[in-house]
């Protein structure tokens, strides 16, 4: 008989969570104007709200951090890091960031420009993540979403729903001047499309098309090792390649990427931007030296750099890889057996729930992806959070509501920090309210929000 699978890990070092009465999570989500980023931590049982920064370190990385050099230039953590980003993903230039905002806000600045020399500026991808569509609209710039279709069907089974439409992309480039284009950003997986992958040959291809109109290709790496996984498991041709042959070949085709460490870096914070070209990241430099800080810290402590440097080593590795997106894939299994409408196939780092299908007499003006969240919160102290309308922000020149495709809660599970059986409590909580979805009718009415990344601070309440 084969032998059950189990985690490539034992555990060194445990951290004490509690459960919570109801009536308290009541109190709780009232006083916090029923916005989940203003729930304290320790009134979350299993805290699924991001997968950003909330994984665990292994044992050597904790002890790269004592051997930390804190060196203002030159420091040994740096090379250590600058070693691993040219083994791993084959760049030979990077500046360190503090985490992936602050790198997309350094190369922007180079690539698409400060203040008003944004505007009339188009920079496509594929369903930019939140904080990268920010960027590029403070810079008067328009972010252009060319996914492809079936990304947004969530019962699709399109193993590949990271994709660019590869002919609206074409079609794109032919009929805009190049000079508006300063950037082509691939996110990979994609997280707002639901931590889909993108395949091997949309990668090329989208290369092939930007090389051919001289626009730079940068990739979104925050999870790329998972990406890497899902090419192995589902693209003919790679199922026998190993992970660091399949992320050598993904960054290959690119000109530069950007970072968000706190992802498939496996470090609590941390970032950078990585460059094939020295002269453009020459010219990234002086922005990184004065948002960040001098070209080898960059607004990194040198002990994090030397985390970084294992952690981008540990998330390529196989058995590391299928115990993470495997734990992944059995909450999403747990789900579907409660009869629980959520994205097929499973993304990377996280379930995303339909809230549409869930909650279907919820008004989309009510929020009504936010008004699931609030209601997992309140049946079980789980914590996700809303990728919707809030999320989705208002239109930059109408000011009205964007009402995305898809209104969904994500449900996203931190690196190597919670067991299956807490992913069977966040099943079971799931599938409470699940049964009493008919008694869900009404959702919220925002009464305060910022002018943009409003979901962060906004308040709420009950419509
Ligand atoms: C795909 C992607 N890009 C960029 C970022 C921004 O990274 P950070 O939160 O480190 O600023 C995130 C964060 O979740 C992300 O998921």
């Amino acid at each position: 008989m084969n032998l059950p699978y189990a985690e490539p890990w034992r555990i060194k070092s445990i951290e004490i969570i509690h459960r919570s009465r109801a009536e308290d999570r009541e109190a709780w989500i009232r006083a916090a104007h029923y916005n989940l980023f203003n729930i304290k931590s320790e009134e979350v049982y299993v805290d699924l709200l991001t997968d950003s920064g909330t994984g665990a370190m292994s044992a050597q990385q904790w002890a790269e951090i004592m051997l930390g050099d804190e060196s203002y230039a030159g420091a040994t953590s740096y090379y250590k890091l600058k070693e691993s980003i040219e083994e791993i993903l084959g760049f030979p230039y990077f500046l360190p960031a503090h985490q992936g905002r602050a790198a997309e806000n350094v190369l922007f600045s180079a690539l698409i420009g400060v203040g008003e020399e944004g505007r009339g500026k188009i920079v496509p991808g594929n369903s930019h993540f939140d904080t990268t569509k920010g960027h590029i609209e403070f810079r008067h710039a328009e972010a252009l979403d060319l996914t492809i279709a079936e990304a947004f069907d969530t019962e699709n089974p399109h193993p590949f729903k990271g994709n660019v439409d590869l002919v609206r992309l074409a079609d794109f480039l032919e009929k805009t001047p190049r000079e508006s284009i300063p950037v082509f950003i691939l996110t990979i997986t994609c997280n707002s499309s639901g931590g889909q992958p993108v395949s091997m040959a949309n990668i090329r291809g989208v290369s092939e098309l930007c090389r051919k109109h001289g626009v730079p290709l940068f990739i979104d790496a925050a999870r790329f090792a998972e990406n890497a996984w899902f090419i192995r498991q589902r693209e003919s041709g790679y199922e026998s390649r190993g992970i660091r042959e399949i992320v050598r070949e993904m960054f290959s085709y690119a000109d530069g990427a950007t970072m968000s460490s706190k992802k498939d870096g496996i470090v609590n914070i941390g970032g950078f931007v990585a460059f094939r070209d020295r002269a453009m990241m020459e010219k990234a430099t002086s922005f990184n030296i004065m948002f960040e800080g001098f070209n080898t810290y960059g607004g990194m402590a040198g002990r994090d750099l030397g985390a970084l440097s294992v952690g981008l080593r540990e998330s390529t590795d196989y058995e590391y890889l299928e115990a993470r997106v495997g734990q992944v894939a059995r909450l999403g299994a747990a789900m579907v057996e409660r009869g629980i409408p959520v994205q097929k196939p499973f993304g990377g780092h996280a379930i995303f729930i339909d809230a549409g299908r869930f909650l279907p007499h919820v008004r989309r003006e009510e929020y009504v992806a936010q008004t699931l969240a609030v209601e997992i919160y309140r049946e079980g102290g789980v914590r996700g959070v809303e990728i919707g309308a809030i999320l989705a922000d208002r239109d930059p020149v109408t000011r009205k509501d964007r009402f995305p495709a898809l209104e969904l809660v994500r449900l996203a599970v931190p690196r190597r920090v919670y067991t299956d059986l807490h992913m069977e409590y966040v099943a079971a909580t799931v599938g409470n309210v699940w049964d009493r979805r008919a008694d869900i009718k009404r959702g919220y009415r925002i009464t305060r929000e910022a002018p943009i990344l409003r979901h962060f601070t906004v308040e709420l309440e009950p419509a």
